[in-house]
């Protein structure tokens, strides 16, 4: 979604804004622009649609924009087209006020509207310009006067960045229910969408809560309130560097990301295994809460879903209770049936996802105790919800989530086993032996990393099918949705997830000769239920390619075109290794199409509109 950059220093901001919008690059765009402000030249502004080397071309490298104080955007169209006259920033009226914003202005057309009425004209389609235009309408002289009365008027989301030619040594920035991080440099500062964009300049940061507003100068930041009172804020330290977030020699982040999983998963888990207990340490549920949940709630979207479904599956089986995992944006509508005696976990990497976030908020609305599992510390979600686990994968950059997806998995998998010990659903030796096998996954899933010339030659193989199926029962139908989500999304090849025993109510009349069919059949104890599928798929012409563990490779390369075998594991464990051929086959298949792997057509890696 939107990215923001505001920079004011000693330096020039033109070149520092195009790197940190750089960085933002991640988040998805169409469009991108910049306005800087020069004491001599007043408001200076470009924006272009498209990638953000036409924009930087145009004013070569940044170089040709003189000023010390600018804002940066990078634009995911909602209102309007992607277009330069749609790109932000947008200028108000009188050329005197510059204006960037992430989020929706839900309340654009009656305030439109108004200023209509008031012989103000609109130059583009987009929600954000009626914050610059109400701006112009309120301004008499004090830009952060005029920024309080806007943000008491409009509703919604937002998170704005605000130039205004009568001040030309101050940025002023505002968010409410959109990211905004503070980032404190020597005799300069910054405001970004996320860390990323700063952490080149400065480690130390704050995070800007809803209703604040902050006036940013070379000297400082103060942040007020939503009642217009000064606020100090808690300043804190990124514990990852710029190379964290860089590609480090790989032509994509997602190879990196996919790569980085045996650390990101030693990370995230490691530090929570004590001998043959989970401590959880940042979780705090009191054990009596935990004893007596009769029922428990996963909440999320996407790919952070399909971990709430391979969740589901283990929490059932470890706790004997039954586990509802919904999508964020089908709860929030949906009436939930919760109450002080549930809990709510939510999933998510970025903790922005508004989704997510509004089903967070209908959640502890009706009283229930929420626990968020998240990787980016500081974000929305992190702050609301009543506890959080990090994930701890460091940055993600790439849009289609690999590392973030195998360390919320490995949380999930230590949160059930914690409930497991205190609602005694599991013995201690049970639980010891899962974490025992824990402990090896890293190693097994570098085993599986050091094989990738093997699921190359498969991508290479199967590229050009334009319909791919993902079959399997319980926890590798869970994997299925996973590994088809990833296919499709970075490969634009249509592809559905099925549990196979449900393919002969319907989906077997799509199977022809040469359909490829993924058939995933790592779960032991449904080995050869899973066979039966194969074998019916096979005898009306699919292709399949096959995914099992060593232990049954003889058996399941019987049944397939091509095999993919992972490591043995605890059952409950194979998930977290299933997950990386499949990965790696997206990803394959994706480069050999020559699509845009890191930035797919459409998607935006932090979902911040509904
Ligand atoms: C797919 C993907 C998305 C996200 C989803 C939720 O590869 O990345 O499906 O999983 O948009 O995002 P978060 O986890 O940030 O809430």
């Amino acid at each position: 979604m939107c990215g923001i950059v505001g920079f004011v220093g000693e330096e020039q901001a033109a070149p520092v804004l195009l790197d940190g919008l750089a960085r933002l690059e991640y988040r998805g765009y169409d469009s991108a622009g910049l306005a800087v402000l020069d004491r001599e030249k007043g408001l200076q502004m470009v924006k272009s649609k498209g990638r953000l080397k036409v924009l930087s071309d145009m004013v070569d490298g940044g170089k040709t924009l003189s000023g010390t104080l600018g804002v940066g955007h990078t634009r995911w169209a909602t209102h309007g087209e992607p277009s330069d006259t749609n790109a932000h920033p947008h200028l108000s009226n009188s050329g005197r006020i510059a204006v960037v914003h992430n989020g929706i202005i839900e309340n654009y057309m009656e305030i439109k509207e108004f200023l209509q009425g008031q012989g103000v004209t609109f130059h583009s389609d987009t929600d954000t310009e009626v914050v610059a235009q109400l701006l112009d309408y309120y301004y008499q002289g004090d830009i952060v006067e005029a920024t309080f009365k806007v943000i008491h008027r409009i509703e919604g989301s937002y998170a704005l960045g605000i130039l205004c030619a009568d001040a030309p040594d101050q940025l002023v920035a505002a968010r409410k229910d959109g990211p905004l991080v503070l980032g404190y440099g020597d005799g300069c500062n910054f405001t970004a969408s996320d860390v990323t964009a700063l952490i080149k300049y400065t480690k130390t940061v704050s995070y800007m809560e809803d209703g604040e507003l902050a006036i940013l100068t070379r000297e400082g930041i103060q942040v007020y309130n939503d009642l217009n009172q000064p606020v100090e804020k808690e300043r804190s330290t990124v514990d990852w560097d710029i190379s964290d977030a860089e590609k480090g020699g790989y032509e994509h982040f997602m190879f990196k990301e996919i790569m980085e999983q045996p650390e990101a998963y030693r990370k995230a888990a490691f530090p929570r295994i004590r001998g043959d207990r989970v401590e959880l340490e940042d979780l705090n549920l009191e054990d009596d809460f935990i004893r007596q949940l009769d029922r428990l709630y996963i909440v999320a979207c996407g790919s952070s879903y399909h971990v709430g479904v391979v969740g589901k599956y283990l929490l059932e089986r470890m706790l004997r209770r039954p586990v509802e995992v919904l999508l964020a944006s089908e709860f929030r509508y949906a009436d939930p049936i919760v109450d002080e005696k549930s809990l709510v976990v939510v999933i998510s990497q970025s903790g922005e996802t508004l989704d997510t976030m509004a089903a967070l908020r209908e959640a502890r609305q009706l009283g229930a105790r929420t626990l968020a599992i998240v990787n980016v510390m500081g974000s929305s979600i992190a702050k609301e919800a009543d506890s959080v686990l990090y994930t701890w994968a460091g940055p993600e950059i790439a849009v289609a989530t690999t590392k973030a997806y195998s360390t919320q998995l490995a949380v999930l998998t230590l949160l059930g086993l914690h409930f497991a010990r205190v609602m005694d659903t599991m013995s201690q030796r049970e639980i010891g032996e899962i974490l025992e096998q824990m402990r090896l996954i890293p190693a097994k899933m570098e085993e599986i990393l050091s094989h990738t010339e093997e699921i190359q030659y498969f991508a290479s193989q199967y590229f050009n099918h334009e319909s791919i199926f993902f079959i399997g029962r319980n926890l590798d139908y869970a994997m299925g949705l996973e590994g088809s989500l990833k296919l499709k999304e970075i490969s634009y090849i249509h592809s559905e997830a099925y549990a196979a025993g449900e393919l002969k109510h319907g989906t077997i009349s799509l199977i022809e000769p040469g359909t490829l069919v993924v058939a995933l059949a790592t779960y032991a104890p449904l080995f050869d239920k899973a066979i039966s599928n194969v074998v019916e798929v096979k005898s009306r012409g699919a292709t399949v390619l096959g995914v099992t563990t060593e232990s049954k490779r003889e058996e399941m390369a019987k049944h397939s075109d091509s095999l993919i075998v992972i490591p043995d594991t605890h059952p409950m464990l194979l998930p977290s290794l299933a997950v990386v051929p499949l990965q790696l086959f997206a990803y394959y298949v994706a480069l050999q199409r020559g699509c845009d792997i890191d930035k797919p057509r459409n998607l935006a890696k932090s979902v911040t509109v509904e």
